[in-house]
């Protein structure tokens, strides 16, 4: 099937490493130019590297997404370089874990600069560039806590929520000049699945902690972060030209089990 990207630009937000990258390679794939930030200007320039040897145009910013002013550069910076700009993918990094008593007026601030006003400051900058194009969409990479709190991640089971609002209402507003879609992250093995499960658990073999985190997932095992980015750059593409308001689980069936 022809997703209909090649010749298309999409913004990566927060893509050096985990699902960030995943969906730019994806994209890139397709025949998709990507411009992409995160705040690590090495890592950043060999996902560049990575973007350019699948023959696309790559676009890297150091960035941080809750920096309004350094969100306009980047994206500003590759609409100028490839003329146009089709998808958005709003992605951060993840708040820290903690439970309710563990965390102060501080933590909730930062934790609402990273999750929430960074996808505002990514929404409010591409949305001009978006509006230009014939296949504009905008896919927020959120999470399953939107369904299903996840233990030890208040902060992240907050402002989730929060962020599917957004996505919701967006879905309506920006509608049919924009479409606008989310996934719900179930356990995909990245880099912070394997710190969480540290954190989680201190001292314990991380291997042991990922196989006892898999057995109440339907499928069985984490996710691969190329069976996540596949899902995603379907929900980008033209080729999903009449979903939008959607919040796709792609979590090997656990918001299912977990009823
Ligand atoms: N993996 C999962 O199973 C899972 C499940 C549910 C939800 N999620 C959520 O999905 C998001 C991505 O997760 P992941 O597993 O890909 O995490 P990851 O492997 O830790 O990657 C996080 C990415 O975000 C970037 N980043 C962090 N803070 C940033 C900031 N302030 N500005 C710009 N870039 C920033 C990091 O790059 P720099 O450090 O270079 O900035 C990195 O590229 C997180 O919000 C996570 O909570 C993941």
């Amino acid at each position: 099937m022809d997703l209909g990207l090649s010749g298309r630009t999409a913004f990566v937000a927060a893509a050096s490493h985990g699902l960030g990258r995943g969906v730019a390679l994806g994209l890139a794939a397709e025949g998709c130019d990507v411009g992409l930030c995160a705040r690590d200007g090495a890592a950043l320039d060999a996902v560049a590297g990575e973007l350019r040897a699948a023959g696309v145009r790559a676009v890297p910013t150091v960035a941080d997404v809750t920096d309004a002013a350094s969100v306009h550069d980047a994206i500003q910076r590759t609409v100028e370089e490839t003329s146009r700009l089709d998808v958005l993918v709003v992605n951060s990094g993840g708040p820290p874990p903690g439970r309710f008593e563990e965390v102060g007026d501080d933590g909730w601030r930062k934790a609402y600069e990273l999750t929430l006003l960074s996808a505002v400051h990514l929404v409010r900058e591409a949305l001009p560039a978006l509006r230009r194009s014939d296949a504009a969409s905008v896919l927020f990479l959120a999470s399953t806590s939107v369904k299903q709190p996840l233990d030890n991640l208040l902060l992240s089971n907050s402002l989730r929520a929060a962020v599917n609002g957004l996505a919701k209402s967006l879905a309506k507003e920006l509608a049919p000049a924009v479409r606008v879609n989310s996934i719900l992250t179930g356990r995909i093995r990245t880099a912070r699945t394997e710190a969480l499960a540290r954190h989680n658990h201190p001292g314990a073999d991380v291997k042991d902690v990922l196989a006892g985190g898999a057995a109440d997932i339907p499928m069985q095992r984490f996710g691969s972060v190329e069976e996540f980015a596949r899902v995603a750059v379907f929900l980008s593409s033209p080729a999903a030209s009449y979903v939008t308001g959607v919040a796709l689980p792609v979590d090997g069936g656990l918001i299912q089990a977990a009823g």
